[in-house]
């Protein structure tokens, strides 16, 4: 089953048509991964999806529920996330906080009680303490639980992104260019990171650049140029698709 599927989704700027008629489908526990050249509308896909940027048409379901046009807050709450191609982190906070401002729609407790500490308080706040610890564990941040973000290594912000990202418990995460500017350790660090949150059953739609990273990950490819498909099925048979080919390396 699909989680996540468009109908003939299309989104214009002004005269660019960044998504072209895009029907695409997400399958349930499984990552796919979305590539194509700079420009192709990947980023697009997901903002438009995730209700950053209005539909210009075309429908969004998840889990069958018509989403098009949802404001992006309902959207994330229904339990989609995602992380951005340029980093966002809260630079004074540490690493930890970072992680429990994300979960704060999670708190039950009123402003009032949260003033007092009172004890219903303080075990909400000791769950969710709990959970964000468990989170850095998950992306390899447990040493750098209250460290100040601003200094770290490009890769580790990067997992803390993502950290952010599942605070929200979602069931389906949009990861875009998660790997990009990384070393080839922290590679692997983002590539073991992708086989845990599938085998926790969290969908996952990859946009990503290296091929290797695609290849050794992705159970779904989905390639775009100048906002259409151009091909899709497993890697194997994308990197075969004259169309494919032709797309990344020119007229050659
Ligand atoms: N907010 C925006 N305003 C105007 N044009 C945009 C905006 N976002 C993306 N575009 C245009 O849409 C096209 C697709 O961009 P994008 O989705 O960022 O591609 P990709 O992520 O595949 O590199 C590009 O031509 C880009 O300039
Ligand atoms: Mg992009």
């Amino acid at each position: 089953m699909d989680i996540l599927r468009t109908e003939n989704m299309t989104k214009r700027f002004g005269g660019v048509v960044a998504n072209n008629d895009l029907s695409i489908g997400i399958p349930e526990g499984e990552i796919t991964a979305l590539i194509g050249p700079n420009g192709s509308g990947k980023t697009t896909f997901i903002n438009v999806v995730t209700g950053v940027h209005p539909i210009t048409s075309g429908k969004v379901y998840f889990k069958d529920q018509d989403i098009t046009g949802m404001e992006i807050n309902r959207i994330s709450r229904l339990g989609i996330a995602r992380t951005f191609q340029k980093i966002r982190l809260f630079e004074n906070l540490s690493v930890i906080e970072n992680v429990l401002v994300a979960r704060k729609s999670f708190y039950k407790s009123g402003p009032l009680s949260v003033v007092l500490g009172t004890p219903s308080f303080r075990k909400e706040e000791k769950e969710n303490r709990e959970k964000a610890m468990e989170l850095l564990e998950l992306v390899g941040l447990e040493d750098n639980a209250y460290d100040s973000p601003k200094g770290m290594a490009y890769g580790l912000r990067r997992c803390l992104e993502i950290a952010r990202a599942l605070a929200l418990e979602p069931q389906l995460i949009f990861l875009d260019e998660p790997a990009a500017g990384m070393t080839r350790d922290e590679f692997k660090v983002i590539m073991n990171l992708m086989m845990i949150l599938k085998e926790k059953g969290i969908t996952i739609l990859l946009v990503e650049h290296t091929m290797d990273f695609i290849k050794a990950v992705a159970d779904w490819v989905y390639v775009l140029n100048f906002g259409q498909i151009i091909a899709k099925g497993t890697f194997d048979v994308i990197e075969k698709d004259p169309l494919v080919l032709k797309a990344y390396l020119g007229e050659d």
